[in-house]
């Protein structure tokens, strides 16, 4: 096929099965040759064992099914448990393996080895540049990582042996994960296709298909991943960059600033300022969430030190009882204010964003030095106000003064 057709109908659309990509196909390294790397320090190298329940193993009495039938089937082995184990590793290692149910996985494979990096030849229609790495995985007969998705490209490259694929191309498959496994396994796998592939046989992925590879005896994988930055890293990167060439005099500047109706206050044209004063970039986020991000930021900034949380929470009861002769004083290093919003308030605090009765965000910020306990007994929306209060407290934003 050629690389247009390719491009246009496949990549990042659909997934496509290639019989013989490479044709007489002989792997660059060897397993040998692959757990040696996995010995080396800096090497990228991953083991993943899994731990088949017993009902589950072929030949059992109970359960008829094919293994492969089994792995594939989504829901059937939830009760199942996956361990990993992270490199370098050492022969000790994998003396201990089991026989069967575990792969090793070695990343960045072709900026160690010189054939490796050479498979990357048939692949010179994409970019260099979008191509992350070669990841090459031995595993013994039912090896495998388990259903996933992964967010990048992947062109999956049997080298030795057979593995079973199984996809999901259902357009939004269910993409909830397994909160009982630290890799991360879809809690629910229903394949819509799958496949044997023998070596030289490839798989391409779009970024988003559910699949699950599994080892019909031992075999070697060559996944040719991409590389896919996620937006958020490369906003990240992207406005320090853009920060970098930013001169020190720009900055929040107010130079027509009216008296403070109130001195806690975040108000409007404080959040105007500060678009100013980031221009075009203030536009990546609404009025609501631009607003939570300056107030967490104006509370948080130079702060040297941070609050002490009390070791156990404030007794409501008694901090209840006890607020009419209260006196609270602010953490120096915790920085509090607030902002309207609807009818009642956001308060930050020291980076933190608290729903907040209006009066009580108000009386909690309004003035410097200690906070008369008297005064927040009056205020209306008590229930709220305490809990918050409570919080506050707990955390070591406002420590309580004995009189
Ligand atoms: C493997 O080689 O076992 C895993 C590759 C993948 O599913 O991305
Ligand atoms: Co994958």
């Amino acid at each position: 096929m050629p690389a247009t057709r390719f491009l246009r109908d496949y990549w990042q659309k659909r997934p496509l099965l290639i019989r013989c990509a490479f044709p007489d196909f002989k792997p660059p390294l060897s397993p040998d040759d692959l757990a040696g790397l996995a010995c080396m320090d800096g090497a990228l190298a991953r083991i993943v064992v899994h731990d088949v329940p017993s009902s589950s193993r072929p030949g059992d009495a109970r359960d008829p099914l094919p293994r492969t039938e089994k792995l594939h089937s989504g829901t059937r082995r939830n009760d199942d448990r996956w361990k990993v184990l992270t490199g370098p590793f050492d022969d000790a290692t994998f003396a201990r393996l089991p026989k069967t149910d575990w792969t090793l996985l070695v990343q960045d494979v072709d900026k160690w080895d010189s054939d490796t990096a050479a498979l990357l030849d048939g692949f010179r229609f994409i970019p260099a540049w979008r191509i992350d790495d070669v990841m090459v995985s031995y595993a013994a007969d039912g090896g495998g990582v388990g259903a996933h998705v992964d967010h990048y490209d992947v062109f999956l490259l049997q080298g030795v042996g057979q593995r079973r694929w199984a996809i999901d191309t259902r357009p939004n498959p269910p993409a909830a994960y397994r909160d009982d496994v630290e890799l991360k396994l879809l809690r629910a796998f229903r394949p819509t296709h799958e496949w044997v592939l023998d070596p030289g046989d490839m798989l391409y992925l779009p970024p988003g298909v559910p699949h699950n590879g599994v080892a019909t005896g031992e075999c070697m994988t060559f996944s040719i991943g991409m590389r896919a930055p996620a937006a958020s890293e490369l906003l990240l990167d992207f406005a320090v960059h853009a920060a970098d060439a930013l001169p020190e005099s720009r900055r929040f500047a107010d130079p027509d600033l009216t008296p403070a109706r109130d001195t806690g206050e975040i108000d409007d044209s404080a959040l105007r300022r500060a678009r100013r004063a980031l221009g075009p970039a203030a536009k990546l986020l609404a009025d609501e969430p631009f607003a939570d991000w300056f107030g967490g930021f104006i509370t948080r900034y130079r702060a040297a030190q941070s609050a002490a949380p009390r070791k156990r929470p404030f007794d409501r009861a008694a901090l209840a009882e006890r607020l009419p002769n209260a006196v609270f004083e602010r953490d120096p290093w915790s920085r509090f204010a607030w902002r309207r919003h609807g009818r009642g308030a956001r308060l930050y605090v020291a980076g933190n964003v608290f729903d907040a009765p209006l009066a009580w965000a108000r009386e909690l910020t309004g003035r410097a030095g200690a906070i008369e306990g008297w005064r927040l007994a009056k205020l209306p929306q008590r229930t709220r106000g305490m809990a918050l209060l409570g919080t506050l407290v707990d955390a070591g934003y406002l420590h309580l003064r004995r009189r």
